[in-house]
């Protein structure tokens, strides 16, 4: 059975950087999955991941009349993107969520996407990757707390992605390209340039192992809408 994973982008600003480092992190992660032709082992050719994009889904300010935790089926959505975008998080076993940090804390984009829905993401394991001058953390310990209050299951290890200087942090706020496929960044010209988050890209790695642990545990309380 194939395991479906969502990485999230939850930047919705334009322009953005959240777009190429959620795709960066899509290629880790698709890198650690790549299944290991020396184990007789299957299990990691069987995950799919798929980009959400919460730019792309635009939801419009929570406009629900229910409480979310109280809906015991589908139709009792009012609105028919509320409909869609809960089918889209019901398909998906499991989240990494890719966020910015804005004035200490998450952007209210996501906080509004992960509002609309309760039982759709009760029980499903759940990872986050920040980014910011710092790594965003002030953003992904909040971020951390909410998706403990729809009763996800948060990997211990969060990873942090700290901008690497000036450059990078005003092309990173005018949606410039990062140069995060390449293989050196530096504004010198030195030996000393080395890739681009590379002890990030192992964590990610770690990260993501919890993920599939957690996953393999397979006790989800999750609830299904009818
Ligand atoms: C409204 C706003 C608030 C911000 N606050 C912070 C902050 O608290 N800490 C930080 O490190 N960067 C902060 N930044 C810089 C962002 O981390 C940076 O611009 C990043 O590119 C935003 O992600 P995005 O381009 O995907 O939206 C802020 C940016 C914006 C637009």
């Amino acid at each position: 059975m194939t395991t479906k994973i969502g990485i999230i982008i939850c930047s919705q600003r334009t322009p953005r950087a959240g777009a190429q480092i959620a795709q960066w992190v899509f290629n880790a992660i698709k890198d650690v999955t790549k299944p290991d032709p020396t184990s007789a082992s299957a299990s990691a050719s069987s995950v799919s991941l798929n980009l959400i994009d919460l730019s792309t889904w635009n939801l419009p300010f929570c406009n629900e009349p229910g409480v979310p935790s109280q809906i015991s089926s589908v139709d009792e959505y009012v609105h028919p993107h509320t409909r869609a975008w809960s089918a889209e998080i019901s398909s998906h076993d499991a989240f990494v969520f890719v966020t910015p940090q804005y004035n200490w804390g998450y952007p209210a984009s996501v906080k509004n996407a992960i509002d609309y829905l309760y039982h759709e993401w009760k029980g499903k394991p759940a990872m986050i990757v920040s980014y910011g001058g710092r790594g965003g953390g002030r953003a992904a310990e909040q971020l951390k707390q909410v998706l403990q209050g729809v009763r996800m299951r948060p990997v211990e290890k969060m990873v942090a992605l700290a901008f690497l200087g000036r450059e990078f942090t005003v092309k990173a706020a005018t949606g410039q390209p990062l140069g995060l496929d390449e293989d050196a960044y530096g504004e010198g010209d030195g030996e000393e340039k080395e890739r681009v988050w590379a002890k990030e890209r192992v964590e990610i790695g770690e990260a993501f192992g919890e993920l599939l642990t957690l996953l393999r545990e397979d006790n989800r309380e999750g609830e299904k809408l009818s």
